[in-house]
This record gives C-alpha cells, sequence and structure tokens, in this order.
C-alpha cells in the first residue's frame, strides 16, 4: 500500500520504516528541513537501536512538502507532537495543522489516521477540521502508538496489540490490509475508546511506578526488601513483574504530560482523577529521593563534589526530557554542589565528563541515576581510591559487589 506519515519524530520515524519493512511504499515527511535532509542520507536524528540499519535496508520517499505528502497516501498517518501546553493540557495545534492540510490536498478518498496521543474528543475535532476545507469523502481512524524508546523497532514491528478506533467499515478493511502481518493483534473499538486506551494504558502504568515506590518508601521506614516484595507480588499473574521496579520516579516525555494531560482532560468534562492525580505527587516527591537521601549523609554540600551516573530518563535513550536527572542536578546545584555527570547518550549539557572514571573523580558521593548496563562493569575498587569519600547512592536498585568499604544505599532496602 501507499502510506504516508506526517511528522518524523521518534513515532513517525519509526512506523514509517517498519511499515517499510513490511513491504508498504512510505513517504515520510515533516517540516524540519535538517531532519529530511539528513534522512535523505540515511542518518537518523533520534538515538534508537536498529533503526538506522532498517531504514538502510530499505527504500523510503522523505519529504518536507505537505501536499505531496497528502496526495501521496491511500492512508495518511499524522505522528506529531502532542507537547504539554502552559495549562497541563496536549497542545493539539500541530495535529490541527495536520488535519487541515490533509483537507486542503486530499483529491481522493484517503484514510486520515491519528497516531499521537490526543483526548479523548479529538478525531471529531479534526473530522470538522477536514470537512471545512473538502467534500472529499474521507474517514478518520484513531491508532495509539505503544512504542517504548530504545525498544521502538521490536515494539513496532511485534506489538502486543494494533488499538484501532472507527466507525467505518471501508477504514478497516484498508488498516487490516495494512496491518496484515500483525492482524491478529487487532483490537477495533469506537474512536473515543481508542484515545481514551492510550492515556489509561499511560497512567496506569505510570500508577503502578507510583504504587511500588510508595511500598519502597514504606519499607525504609518498616524494613523489607521491595525487590523482594516486587517478586512476590509479581509471581501473581494478575499482577505481574513488569514496571514493579522501585526507583526515582518515572520521567520521559510521555508518562508526566500524558498523565497531566489526562487529569486536566479529567476536570473539563467535569471529572476529577483522584487515584491519577496521586500518581503524579507521588512521583514528584519520589524524583528529589536520591537528594533527600545524599543530605543525610553530607548535611552541608556547598562546595563538595557529587558524581552523577547516568541523566536520561532511562538507558537506551538520549531523551532527556523530566528526567529525574534534572530534578536532582537542580536540588544539587541551589546548595552549591559541583556535579560530574556521565551519561553514554545524553548530549545535554549537564553531560560534562567523558566516563564513569572521570566523573567519581574527587567526588564526596556517587548517585547512580539510570540504569546503563555499562555502570555494573565498573571497578569500584578502583573508583574508591579515586573518590574522596566512599559513598554511593544507588536510585535504581541496580548496581552489584559493591566492596565493603563503600556506604552504600539503595532504595526501599
Ligand atoms: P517528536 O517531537 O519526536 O516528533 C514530532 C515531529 O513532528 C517533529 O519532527 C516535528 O518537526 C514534526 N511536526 C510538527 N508539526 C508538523 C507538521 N505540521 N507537519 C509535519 N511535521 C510536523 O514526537 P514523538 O515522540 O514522535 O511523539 C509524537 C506523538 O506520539 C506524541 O503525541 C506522543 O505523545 C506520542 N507517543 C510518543 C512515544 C514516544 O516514545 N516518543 C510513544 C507513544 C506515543
Ligand atoms: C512509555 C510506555 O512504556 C510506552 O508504552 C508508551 O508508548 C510511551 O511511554 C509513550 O506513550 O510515549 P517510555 O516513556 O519510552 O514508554 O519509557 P518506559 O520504559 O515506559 O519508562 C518510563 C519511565 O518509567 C522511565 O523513567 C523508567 O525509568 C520508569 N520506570 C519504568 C520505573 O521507574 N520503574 C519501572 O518498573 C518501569
Amino acid at each position: 500500500m501507499k502510506i504516508s506519515v506526517i511528522g518524523t519524530g521518534y513515532v513517525g520515524l519509526t512506523t514509517g520504516i517498519c511499515l517499510a519493512e513490511m513491504g508498504h511504499e512510505v513517504l515520510c515527511m515533516d517540516v524540519d528541513e535538517q531532519k529530511i535532509a539528513n534522512l535523505r542520507q540515511g542518518k537518523i536524528p533520534i538515538y534508537e537501536p536498529g533503526l538506522e540499519e532498517l531504514l538502510s535496508k530499505n527504500n523510503l520517499t522523505f519529504s518536507t512538502n505537505i501536499q505531496e505528502a497528502i496526495e501521496f497516501g491511500e492512508v495518511v498517518f499524522s505522528a506529531v507532537g502532542t507537547p504539554m501546553g502552559q495549562d497541563h493540557k496536549a497542545d493539539l495545534k500541530y495535529v490541527k495543522a495536520v488535519a487541515k492540510s490533509f483537507g486542503k490536498h486530499a483529491k481522493d478518498y484517503k484514510v486520515f489516521v491519528n497516531k499521537s496521543t490526543v483526548p479523548v474528543g479529538t478525531a471529531e475535532i479534526c473530522r470538522k477540521i477536514i470537512k471545512e476545507q473538502t467534500d472529499q469523502k474521507f474517514d478518520i481512524v484513531s491508532n495509539p502508538e505503544f512504542l517504548r524508546e530504545g525498544t521502538a523497532v521490536q515494539d513496532t514491528l511485534h506489538p502486543d496489540r494494533i488499538v484501532l478506533g472507527t466507525d467505518s467499515e471501508k477504514a478497516k478493511e484498508k488498516l487490516t490490509e495494512l496491518y496484515q502481518q500483525n492482524k491478529e493483534k487487532i483490537l477495533f473499538t469506537d474512536i473515543k475508546s481508542a484515545e481514551i486506551i492510550k492515556y489509561s494504558s499511560n497512567a496506569f502504568l505510570a500508577t503502578k511506578i507510583s504504587f511500588i515506590n510508595e511500598i519502597a518508601n514504606f519499607c525504609e521506614k518498616t524494613g523489607g526488601n521491595i525487590e523482594d516484595i516486587a517478586k512476590g507480588m509479581g509471581l501473581d499473574s494478575r499482577i505481574s513483574n513488569k514496571f514493579l521496579r522501585a526507583g526515582i520516579g518515572y520521567g520521559g516525555s510521555c508518562f508526566p504530560k500524558d498523565v497531566q494531560a489526562l487529569i486536566e482532560t479529567g476536570k473539563e468534562h467535569d471529572y476529577s482523577f483522584e487515584i491519577i492525580q496521586a500518581t503524579e505527587k507521588v512521583n514528584l516527591k519520589q524524583k528529589s529521593l536520591l537528594f533527600h537521601k545524599l543530605r543525610k549523609h553530607i548535611s552541608d554540600l556547598n562546595g563538595k563534589t557529587i558524581a552523577l551516573l547516568g541523566l536520561a530518563f532511562k538507558p537506551h535513550t538520549d531523551d532527556m526530557r523530566e528526567a529525574p536527572s534534572l530534578t536532582i542536578a537542580k536540588l544539587l546545584a541551589e546548595e552549591g554542589a559541583k556535579i560530574q555527570a556521565y551519561d553514554p547518550a545524553s548530549k545535554h549539557p549537564l553531560n560534562n565528563c567523558t566516563s564513569a572514571e572521570e566523573a567519581t573523580q574527587n567526588a564526596d558521593a556517587v548517585l547512580l541515576i539510570t540504569e546503563w548496563p555499562e555502570f555494573q562493569e565498573l571497578d569500584w575498587s578502583k573508583i574508591a581510591s579515586t573518590m574522596k569519600t566512599p559513598l554511593v547512592l544507588d536510585g535504581r536498585n541496580f548496581l552489584k559487589n559493591i566492596p565493603e568499604k563503600f556506604t552504600y544505599e539503595s532504595i526501599g532496602k
């Protein structure tokens, strides 16, 4: 099939490349000229394992021309950003702009598929915008995306489910043909349900994390080992062991923004999400936990050197959006501490060292922020000899075999 994908960020680019891999003829479009120029040379603008290799194997067309993009595909995906606005709601300006262009340039029947995470009712807003531009017949599908950064290719080629919200039989047939290889994973719903499935999935996972973090905090007061507890809970298949890793809170471009957007959408409909508000509150507190632990060991941080290992919101990505490292670094800076940080992928200015060894040199304490596998391979005896004080606070319960000479603390134990 001929497919157009508007927006070549994490979602659009992965979708486009994976659809090409599945045998479709794909055009990817973005307003960012630099991004498209790089993509034409086979360079991908994000850190995503396996994506560049897949791009080199397939033949995609890249464009900055919206008219060409809309005219190209019989199915047009919109995968533009829906960032958090000032009011904490999802900002729909990019989605609305794509809908308008679709209406302006669709000269024959096409299916408009929204992949961005959008509040319930957005498809209807898009339908109205498109109808203002054209009398041409079209259909709308809500096809939320569930990929994770770092495993985006696997998640897209082998998804747990493909949610398709539509009221059109013709669109159902087209999308079934498009997702032929994963046909058995398709769940058809009405449009509003599909939109809500996305937010409730993210809010549920975020709630699982805040829940286990609360139990971890309780363990620190009472005794008990959060890892054994998560294991004991997770063996119940109704609970499952996934997303029960206690730590210093969730970050990233999605959970924080989607949790807040859902709370705001609730308010618009005169509904107050009590559990989800608590999820958010617990997470905000959890992000500064490691800083407060550190303060118990070093009451005056002014002039002290603190090493941060890992900065990205999780390993295998360079993404720093809403990362707990940012909260911790801000608190440390406010106290006058000197930060020496190392992350294998982040391009953030905070990443001021080129190795873990350099970051820990002369440090008064090490904070493990992101569980990059290479941090498990460090020679801690050697590191101890270069530090001022052998103190390690592990925010992800990740480090193993830390020598006895260290004061070592983790979460929920
Ligand atoms: P992103 O910011 O990485 O990419 C969005 C792209 O859209 C940018 O390249 C931007 O230049 C482009 N764009 C904006 N307006 C445009 C227009 N009018 N025409 C063409 N291109 C335009 O965003 P992302 O992370 O890919 O997220 C996209 C959506 O998918 C969001 O709603 C997000 O919540 C959702 N989502 C993201 C992930 C993830 O892991 N990143 C996972 C699931 C869902
Ligand atoms: C998340 C969802 O997992 C995807 O399904 C979804 O598509 C995506 O958001 C989105 O809507 O954009 P992602 O943000 O890439 O994906 O990352 P996750 O692997 O879910 O991790 C999110 C955060 O939760 C990270 O900061 C991670 O450290 C934290 N986390 C995760 C925990 O603290 N404990 C856990 O047990 C799991």
